[in-house]
Order: C-alpha cells, then sequence, then structure tokens
C-alpha cells in the first residue's frame, strides 16, 4: 500500500527561482516562503549558498535568511556546494544544509565544475562540519534516471552515489530526474537498485516535469514505499546548468492528488494556491499548476 502520510519538500524559492532571468526582490522571495510555511508545508528549501556567478539569482542568500531563519513551523534548508557555502549559510543563521551530487559525470562538471569523485571529497568535508556543528545533511543525486549529455543513466551508478552520501552522514537522499525524462519505465528499476543499498524510508523523489511524466513517477514512488516527496510552488523552476529542463512538479498538483488518495500531508491546499498565485503574478505568467488554475476558476 501507499504512505498514509507523505512528507513534501517544497523547492520552490530554490530550485523554482534559481533560473529565473530577472532578479526577484529579495523581499517577494522573503514573503513566497512566509506564505508556504504558513499553508502548512514542513520543509521549505530556502535558498543556495553557491557562487553568485554561477547562479545570480540567489546571491542574495544572506539577506533571505535573515528574515526568514526565525519562522516557526517548518525547516528551512538551503544548498552548500562546499566549506565556503556551509560556513555562510551557518553564519547566517541555516539550521539545516543539503549537499548535491550526480550520478552524471558531464552534469557533475557543468553543474558543480568537478568530477563525482572530487564532490564526494567535497561533500565528505562539508558532512564534518555539519556534524560538528550538529547540522542535519539532505543528500541530492541529480540525472538518476537520464543525462542531458550522456542519455540513459544506469540504476547502479545512482546506487552507487546514493550510498556514498548516506554513508557520509546524510539524514535522507532525494533522488532527482533534473531534465524530467524518466517515465515509470525508468524510474521503478532506478529505485529497486537504490532500495537494495539504501531504505526507502531514507529516501525522496524528486521530478522535473519537463515531459509531464512526474505525478505518474511519483505514484509508483509511493507504491514502492517512498513517502518523501519534493515539489515547487506553481511548478516553477528547472536547473540553470540543465539546458531545457522545466520546473519541478508543482507542489498544489502533488498536493491534489495524495488528497484524493486520502494520504495526509498537512498542507492547505487553498493557502498554498494563494502563494502560487501570488509568486506567478510577480513572474508576470500564468500558474503552472493544473490543479491551481482549475481550481480558480469554480
Ligand atoms: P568553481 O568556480 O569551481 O569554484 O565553482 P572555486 O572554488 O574555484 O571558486 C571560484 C570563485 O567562486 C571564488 O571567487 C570563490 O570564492 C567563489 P573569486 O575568487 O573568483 O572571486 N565561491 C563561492 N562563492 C560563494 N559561495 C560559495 C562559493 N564557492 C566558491 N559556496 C562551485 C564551484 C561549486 C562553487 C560552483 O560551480 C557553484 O556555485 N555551483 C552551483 C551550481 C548550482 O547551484 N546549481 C543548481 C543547484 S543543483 C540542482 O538544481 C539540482 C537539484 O535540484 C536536483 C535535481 O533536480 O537533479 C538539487
Ligand atoms: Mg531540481
Amino acid at each position: 500500500g501507499i504512505p498514509k502520510f507523505v512528507k513534501i519538500v517544497e523547492v520552490g524559492p530554490r530550485d523554482g527561482l534559481q533560473n529565473e532571468k530577472n532578479i526577484v526582490p529579495t523581499s517577494v522571495k522573503v514573503e513566497l516562503i512566509q506564505r508556504l510555511v504558513s499553508s502548512g508545508l514542513p520543509v521549505v528549501e530556502a535558498t543556495s549558498f553557491v557562487s553568485p556567478k554561477w547562479v545570480p539569482q540567489l546571491a542574495d542568500a544572506k539577506d533571505v535568511m535573515d528574515a526568514v531563519n526565525t519562522l516557526d513551523g517548518a525547516r528551512l534548508p538551503v544548498l552548500t556546494p562546499n566549506l565556503k557555502g556551509f560556513q555562510a549559510a551557518v553564519s547566517a543563521g541555516a539550521k539545516e544544509v543539503a549537499i548535491f551530487a550526480s550520478a552524471s559525470e558531464s552534469f557533475s562538471l557543468s553543474n558543480i565544475n568537478c568530477t563525482i569523485e572530487e564532490s564526494l571529497l567535497r561533500y565528505r568535508v562539508v558532512a564534518t562540519a555539519a556534524k560538528e556543528h550538529s547540522v542535519p545533511v539532505r543528500g541530492y543525486v541529480s540525472c538518476v534516471v537520464g543525462c542531458p549529455v550522456e542519455g540513459p543513466v544506469l540504476p547502479s551508478k545512482v546506487a552507487y552515489v546514493v550510498k556514498e552520501l548516506y554513508d557520509m552522514g546524510c539524514f535522507e537522499i532525494s533522488l532527482g530526474d533534473t531534465i524530467g525524462i524518466g517515465t515509470p519505465g525508468s524510474v521503478v528499476p532506478m529505485l529497486e537498485a537504490v532500495m537494495a543499498v539504501v531504505p526507502a524510508d531514507k529516501l525522496a523523489v524528486h521530478f522535473h516535469d519537463t515531459y509531464g511524466q512526474a505525478l505518474a513517477n511519483i505514484l509508483v514512488s509511493l507504491q514502492m514505499g517512498i513517502s518523501i516527496v519534493d515539489s515547487s510552488i506553481a511548478g516553477l523552476g528547472g536547473c540553470p546548468y540543465a539546458k531545457g529542463a522545466s520546473g519541478n512538479v508543482a507542489t498544489e498538483d502533488v498536493v491534489y492528488m495524495l488528497n484524493g488518495l486520502g494520504v495526509h500531508t498537512n498542507v492547505d491546499l487553498g493557502k498554498l494556491i494563494a502563494a502560487g498565485d501570488f509568486i506567478s503574478k510577480h513572474l508576470g505568467r500564468p500558474n503552472g499548476s493544473k490543479a491551481a488554475v482549475a481550481l480558480n476558476r469554480r
């Protein structure tokens, strides 16, 4: 059967906004995070402490954290690509961080400018520092079913990187279909390989919806025992280093499906839709959630 409760990890303020060309004002980011937290989401990924040359949109990470790090009710993790990022995050009041590796060598090079093995060395340093500060570390693995350069990625490669992140102390590992290319046909064998090395309750799924497969992929993941799902408000986003990758599955659509399945999430769909409308209006584009558009029409 499928889990009775699903933890949704909202990644919109980070994954959603990182690819936006026009710089979103800090105050808008802060209001978005406040609205997401007050909708009942248990985890809202707030920003990234990455190089501002690589991701200019998130150059205000410190200011965002200064404004939100006293919010109650949700955990607010941030991405940290190296020790420099980790130290900046902790100084800004971050209480949880995420490190991000790849199952594809080419994507590792284009996203974080180093090989998979180099990244694992770097992340071990971050994980050690985090342990000293009692800061929980989430791990991401990108390109779990396909890479924009290399094409299909072997499940055994994904399982290898997942196990490395788990062994260095990540409390949870999120499996990223960065370019949204997977179907249940490729997602199921990938999950089988990963679940052979790390327990299902330590795994999250992170589907971009480029090919419209995300909800189907989430459903098969739930059927296999996964109970943590990443999603992005209004379907915002895409990775700046994965050309053509569109946003994550929309949080509103995930909540609508889970409500229909009788799965609890703690999220107020009405407040969530208002948050999605707020940021879509600011960005000047239609809400990317089909459920939000349909419910707004009623
Ligand atoms: P690099 O150029 O190799 O780094 O970038 P470096 O160590 O040689 O440093 C170069 C410059 O960057 C130096 O500054 C450093 O101080 C600075 P300079 O001396 O030239 O003035 N620097 C930093 N500044 C601020 N914060 C830092 C930091 N580190 C170095 N933490 C690096 C390597 C990893 C830093 C760079 O490639 C980078 O920031 N990459 C981030 C890319 C990124 O954020 N991608 C999107 C997130 S991942 C994603 O979206 C996938 C995911 O959603 C899952 C999925 O969908 O699959 C998670
Ligand atoms: Mg992503």
